[in-house]
């Protein structure tokens, strides 16, 4: 390895928080020798491409919509399953496309997303305790000992794993799945909720004339109606695998992580000096930055130093994760702060994980009118501020679920326990995205508008 990228045990020693136990550590470095050997996910000019997009987004030429699972697990690496959850992601981008009248950015958190930190190391269940579940890259979400071991050679799945997803994921977005043509199709059998399949209807109508247009004048669109471009995120959290995946680009002689295009930092994790900057702040990715609302704008702004020391236009992406409640008063000061440095950064909003709490019967639930309270905040803020409210995060799946509650098909506490899939955070189903993919396209609508701003300023 080279001076480009810290010894793994180097990183070590920085006793990195949220990492497994494991009680074989020999074990841990041969799959860590084997990863080491395994070819590329991604490719690093594909991460400068989405490094390019975000620098537009950041100055207000962009939005990105970020989504996907809280954890991935082995069992949903099916055909049906990614299919599900890349539909309904590019359901939410056209929505969002049409709306914003800038390009939308897809970045699914899929192809890596199988590690989870834990507020607490172990879970009692009837007086008996074991290690907390930490995504299936780590150990098994069931609960009995042997399930919930931490095993080095999950790590290992957790790759392969990735690459089988990308793999279809790269086919349908690539070979005729994600073509506009197509677009009635991908929705026709799930939005049951009148009001927003009559928005839907409309709206894939109004794309119908366009291209029927388009082609009687003589224009092909090309590529740009059958191909999209989509982006893999995860959240760095496994230094041995995320390590492993770090390589030298052989055009630039530069390191990138080549497990995902783009990586965040969580909220438990990012200590400025702590292992996971260490790591990432070598690699040339586009890197993530979850930021709650106890946070302190002095220390985003010293990480954001540490992570972006030369102002690199796409390079840092701030995902606000306030809450409905917080967002308000929280995320003004950390915008001025870093506006402040001068550095541009992609403002996200994530209103999933500040608005997490437990139904009455104990499942854990976020509620729809908490998301939208808290992106209400968060463009609001941002239109006070006179910045570009940069993009959306959401938790959400491709399927029926019944995890978080109200939206217009009203999810109850009690329907909770029909079809509560989830091994992590609870997600937003299908039709309560398409929901708020609207409420965003509102939002983004009444926006000033970088170019319409510049039109106002020739008139
Ligand atoms: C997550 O995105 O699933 C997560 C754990 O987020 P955060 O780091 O913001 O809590
Ligand atoms: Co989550």
């Amino acid at each position: 390895m080279t001076d480009l990228i810290p010894a793994l045990d180097a990183l070590r020693a920085l006793h990195p928080p949220q990492q497994p136990v494991y009680d074989d550590p020999a074990a841990v470095d041969a799959v860590v020798g084997q990863l080491r050997q395994l070819p590329p996910l991604v490719f690093a000019g594909e991460c400068d491409d989405l490094k390019a997009r975000l620098a537009e987004a950041a100055e207000g030429r962009g939005f990105v919509l970020q989504g996907g699972d809280c954890a991935e697990t082995f069992d949903a690496v099916t055909a049906a399953s990614i299919q599900r959850r890349l539909r309904v992601l590019l359901s939410m981008g056209v929505v969002l496309t049409y709306a914003a009248e800038v390009p939308v950015i897809k970045i699914g958190r899929i192809a890596g997303q199988f590690a989870k930190p834990r507020s607490k190391a172990s879970e009692v269940r009837d007086g008996v305790t074991l290690p907390a579940y930490r995504g299936d890259a780590v150990n098994g979400f069931e609960f009995t000992p042997a399930a919930r071991r931490p095993d080095p050679n999950r790590l290992l799945r957790a790759y392969y794993a990735s690459a089988a997803t990308l793999n279809l994921v790269r086919a349908f977005t690539k070979g005729g799945f994600a073509d506009l043509h197509r677009m009635h199709s991908w929705n026709a059998d799930f939005v049951r909720h009148a009001h927003v399949s009559a928005r839907y209807e409309q709206l894939t109508g109004e794309i119908d004339r366009a291209l029927a247009f388009m082609r009687t004048i003589g224009v092909d669109g090309g590529e740009a109606y059958r191909t999209v471009d989509f982006w893999a995120s995860h959240e760095a959290l496994l230094i041995d695998y995320e390590h492993a995946l770090t390589r030298i680009d052989s055009r630039t002689t530069l390191p990138y992580n080549v497990g995902g295009h783009l990586l965040w930092i969580g909220e438990r994790t990012r200590q400025v000096g702590g292992a996971h900057a260490e790591l990432l702040r070598r690699l040339r990715n586009p890197l993530g930055v979850k930021v709650g609302p106890g946070a302190d704008p002095d220390d985003i702004v010293r990480l954001a130093d540490v992570l972006d020391p030369d102002h690199e236009p796409g390079r840092l992406t701030l995902i606000a994760r306030m809450g409905a409640a917080r967002i308000r008063e929280a995320l003004p000061p950390i915008v001025r702060a870093v506006e402040a440095t001068g550095r541009k950064v992609v403002w996200v909003c994530d209103p999933m994980h500040g608005n997490t709490f437990e139904a009455a019967n104990g499942y854990k639930t976020r509620s729809f009118a908490d998301v939208t309270a808290e992106l209400d905040g968060f463009f609001d803020v941002h239109a006070e501020l006179g910045t570009w409210p940069g993009g959306v995060h959401f938790e959400l799946t491709g399927d029926d679920v019944t995890e978080c509650v109200g939206g217009a098909v009203d999810v109850s506490e009690a329907d909770l326990e029909s079809r509560y899939e989830t091994v992590c955070d609870p997600r937003l189903n299908r039709q309560q995205s398409l929901e708020l993919a609207f409420m965003v396209a509102d939002r983004l609508s009444q926006l000033d508008h970088p170019r319409s701003r510049a039109v106002a300023d020739v008139m």
